[in-house]
């Protein structure tokens, strides 16, 4: 049967176009509605089902399904199966269900498909990332002459801040890596993360040419945080073994445990032996805005910060932020192009974010931060956040006090890892029997020993939820 829309290509002014957009979201929006009539989080299908179901289907026939046989399919052989974030059963990673509206901004992030490398292909865009950056600025703690740039994830978020910072560090010693490439002492260049760092910045030192070799991996305490006194001893020892220690990478938020380095104590050692401090509170940034923002206010110390969207802030993927304490280091990815950001332009007051950024066509995520802190305001976002870190507390307590697990760190964020007493197999065995009733939890490995981990990012969980959790876990 004809949909209506099969014949229609693009969007445009006219009526029939208007009225496929409206009937193609309504009927989307209608099928991810009726697929929501219970909280679990997965089929349960296994992976083995799941791929079979799905390489049955074609992906390029000849003569395409049109609308209605695509949108039969996808209700019902694909949905079924998504992987529901907003399920309160779902906490094994950061990865957060999304608030109402930034669904609604990706609506209006396709339909307008802005992009955000010229100020002609986006000047509202550009003009409203603009505003974003520096009102995260002034959040963060950022003064005159700081900038920041919207990224694809805290992966590359972490990867630009190394490149800016070894190209700076490098431009002092003398050398111009943008026009010469890497100079000969390249092999000694160090950066300095913690021992649960994330693995980006190892795939960043590859991608840099430093080589995972570059990248010392400092021990941590039994809070998890980076031991400070050996971390300088590290340093020393390197430096007098004839390498070249030049950044130094905190973590605000590991990823398992969401422990916060001491910034203070790493900006001394940064300073004192002239190495750039980059925070990567990917995890912990949301922390901002909550009634603890106390155990992130030095983030303004790093010389750069990460900060994840599509964590804490619960904005859908990807949005992520670098934000830099001196904006001039983000001239690393200036380049200029006739067709795009002329220079004649810039200097008329044309803002080209190209220039800022290691992509050139980029998504305008900064709209659905705009509209989620815009209707929410401070208000709004604390008492979310502050959610998420009661309820971490709350578990942490219901578990520390019970004989049948043990939970090695207090939570900092919202992040707890434990582990049913009895071994490893007790555990393992536990995540699988729960993700076969729709409860995905995470898992991971603390001193050699299979943990469990609860990430609870969505607000909609109650300590209801973590007691009747806590009590089907314990039975397995
Ligand atoms: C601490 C930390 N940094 C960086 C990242 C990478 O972020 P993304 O997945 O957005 O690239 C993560 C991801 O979980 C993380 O936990």
């Amino acid at each position: 049967m004809r949909s209506g829309i099969d014949d229609i290509t693009v969007l445009s002014s006219g009526e029939r176009e208007k009225q496929a957009l409206a009937k193609a979201v309504n009927e989307m929006l209608e099928a991810i509605l009726s697929s929501m009539e219970d909280d679990r989080a997965y089929s349960g299908i296994d992976p083995v089902r799941l791929r079979s179901l799905i390489s049955s289907l074609p992906v390029l026939p000849g003569k395409g399904d049109g609308w209605n046989g695509m949108m039969d399919s996808i209700r019902k052989d694909i949905i079924p199966h998504m992987l529901r974030t907003w399920s309160t059963s779902y906490m094994p990673h950061l990865h957060s269900p999304v608030l109402i509206e930034t669904i609604a901004s990706e609506l209006m992030i396709a339909a307008f498909n802005s992009s955000m490398d010229s100020w002609d292909q986006g000047p509202a865009a550009t003009e409203i990332e603009v505003r974003v950056v520096d009102e995260l600025l002034s959040i963060f703690g950022y003064g005159e002459g700081a900038d920041g740039t919207f990224t694809s994830g805290g992966s590359q978020s972490n990867i630009s801040a190394m490149i800016i910072h070894r190209d700076r560090f490098l431009d002092k010693l003398g050398y111009d890596v943008k026009k010469e490439g890497l100079p000969p002492l390249l092999n000694k260049l160090r950066i300095y993360v913690s021992g649960i760092s994330h693995f980006s910045f190892d795939k960043g030192a590859h991608i840099l040419g430093l080589g995972y070799n570059a990248v010392v991996k400092l021990p941590v305490d039994e809070f998890c945080r980076i031991n400070t006194e050996k971390a300088e001893r590290i340093i020393m020892e390197d430096k007098a073994d004839g390498f070249i220690p030049f950044m130094i990478a905190a973590t605000a938020g590991t990823t398992d445990f969401g422990s916060i380095d001491d910034l203070e104590a790493l900006r001394k050692i940064a300073d004192k032996h002239g190495m750039y401090l980059h925070a990567d509170a990917a995890y912990g940034s949301g922390a901002i805005l909550s009634s603890y923002s106390d155990r992130v206010s030095s983030l303004h110390l790093a010389d750069s910060i990460t900060v994840d969207f599509h964590k804490m802030f619960l904005i859908p993927i990807s949005a992520s932020a670098l934000l830099v304490k001196d904006g001039s280091e983000l001239e690393a990815f200036q380049l200029h192009a006739d067709y795009l950001n002329r220079k004649e332009d810039e200097e008329d007051g044309y803002i080209n974010l190209v220039g800022k950024s290691m992509q050139t066509t980029r998504r305008f995520d900064a709209l659905k931060v705009y509209m989620a802190f815009r209707m929410r305001g401070r208000d709004g976002y604390r008492k979310i956040i502050d959610r998420m870190m009661d309820n971490a507390s709350y578990f942490y307590r219901c578990i520390s006090s019970d004989s049948e697990f043990i939970a090695p760190v207090k939570p900092e964020l919202s992040s707890v890892v434990f582990a049913l007493c009895g071994g490893d197999d007790r555990n393992r065995n536990a995540r699988r029997a729960l993700m076969q009733e729709g409860i995905i939890i995470g898992q991971t490995v603390y001193k050699d020993q299979v943990m469990l981990k609860f990430t609870l990012l969505n607000p909609a969980l109650s300590h209801d939820h973590i007691d009747t959790l806590i009590k089907r876990i314990r039975s397995l």
